[in-house]
């Protein structure tokens, strides 16, 4: 990824292109038998109770579940090759969900503060899946901002959902089409995971939603500081977000280690504990992970997969790139690009804390 990209607004679509390629490169080199089928149809936490709505409102793919007295609207952007659902579990009510645990967690854990959760799919489905930003200048790609405005405007009366302040999360592609969301429509407040504007689109949408006089929305970036060029990023959004100002909070992820329950604690679904126990050891001592629990390397980079699958008993779990529970865990120990839990509590605090400030809207 080279700097001089920063001046042009390709410098997303690369980047999404870039983290791509490394993921399908990967791809290449695994059997299509990991099937997604064998998948267990629910977990066996609580968040098996979960009912959500999947449909298809104006050719633009919505998942979405309102919990009982729904106080707040988020909207949850996913990164390139992802979907509206993997928000939820695969289950009767959405046949079509394939659940990944960092999705899902987030989705669980707004529903319980009282959010209904609104999932929308990028119109992009049968290519990068990344999203088609406003100003990208991408007119013959389908506008997504349209897209996601038509949803509201067609699910917000119909699900009771009207006059509830709407935030946005998003990750990767999702957090760059978030960010200039706020400048298109009121947002309560915004989540950025792992993106930040090159700095003249940043421009770009203050100067827009000045114009429309909005408020630009009190706004999270949340990165992680081992991916520099997004660091670079999210300290220039940061500086021009004050100087417009932007109530602005910034959330550094940082590398964690494995450890033995790990995998069985967060992906029980589809690693019991034994399971975990063995693929921790196997990572172990074949230097995947250190002694002190840390992956040594980017996941995306080296071939943990087939020591997984040469393991007994592991021909159920789902290994694609974007696909594989196992996959997003690891990247997101590693810390290094992936949508991210650890802290979903705090960010729907400090939405809440700052939704007030938000709500002065010119119009
Ligand atoms: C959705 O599509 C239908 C038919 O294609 C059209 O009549 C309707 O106006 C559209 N709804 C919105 C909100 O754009
Ligand atoms: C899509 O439509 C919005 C207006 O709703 C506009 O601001 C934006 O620039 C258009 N293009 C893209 C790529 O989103
Ligand atoms: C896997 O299971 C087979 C048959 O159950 C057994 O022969 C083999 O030794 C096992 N391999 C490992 C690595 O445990
Ligand atoms: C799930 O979300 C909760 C609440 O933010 C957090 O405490 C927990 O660590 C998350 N789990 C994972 C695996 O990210």
């Amino acid at each position: 990824m080279q700097k001089h990209l920063y001046t042009c607004f390709a410098f997303l679509i690369f980047l999404a292109i870039g983290l791509l390629s490394r993921e399908n490169r990967r791809h290449e080199q695994l059997p299509t038998a990991t099937g997604a089928n064998t998948v267990p149809l629910q977990r066996t936490d609580s968040f098996s109770t979960s009912t959500p709505q999947y449909e298809v409102i104006n050719g633009t793919e919505v998942v979405w579940e309102v919990p009982s007295k729904p106080k707040f609207v988020l909207f949850v952007a996913h990164g390139c090759n992802h979907g509206a659902v993997d928000f939820w579990p695969k289950s009767e009510a959405c046949p079509l969900c394939q659940g990944l645990p960092i999705e899902m967690n987030i989705t669980r854990h707004a529903l319980a503060r009282g959010y209904a959760v609104v999932a929308v799919s990028s119109a992009a489905r049968d290519t990068h899946r990344c999203w088609n930003l406003p100003h990208m200048h991408r007119p013959d790609y389908p506008n997504d901002t349209e897209n996601v405005k038509r949803v509201f405007d067609v699910l917000f009366p119909r699900a009771g959902l009207l006059g509830l302040p709407v935030f946005a999360l998003g990750a990767s592609s999702g957090g760059g089409f978030v960010m200039a969301l706020g400048g298109e429509i009121p947002l309560a407040g915004i989540c950025s995971q792992i993106m930040g504007l090159p700095m003249k689109l940043m421009q770009i949408v203050l100067e827009t939603s000045k114009r429309r006089g909005l408020k630009y929305p009190p706004t999270i970036l949340m990165h992680m500081p081992r991916d520099n060029d997004i660091a670079l990023l999210v300290q220039e959004n940061v500086l021009a977000l004050k100087e417009h100002g932007t109530v602005v909070k910034v959330i550094q992820v940082t590398a964690s280690p494995l450890t033995p329950s790990f995998l069985g604690e967060v992906v029980g679904s589809e690693i019991n504990a034994p399971l975990s126990t063995l693929i921790f050891g196997e990572f172990r001592s074949s230097g995947i992970i250190g002694n002190d629990g840390m992956l040594k390397e980017d996941p995306r980079m080296t071939d943990w997969r087939a020591i997984v699958m040469n393991l007994n008993g592991t021909s159920h779990l789902r290994l694609q790139p974007d696909s594989s529970p196992l996959s997003e865990i690891l990247n997101v120990l590693y810390a290094k690009h992936e949508i991210v839990s650890w802290h979903t509590m705090e960010t729907l605090q400090i939405f809440e804390e700052n939704e007030a400030s938000s709500t002065s809207i010119a119009n």
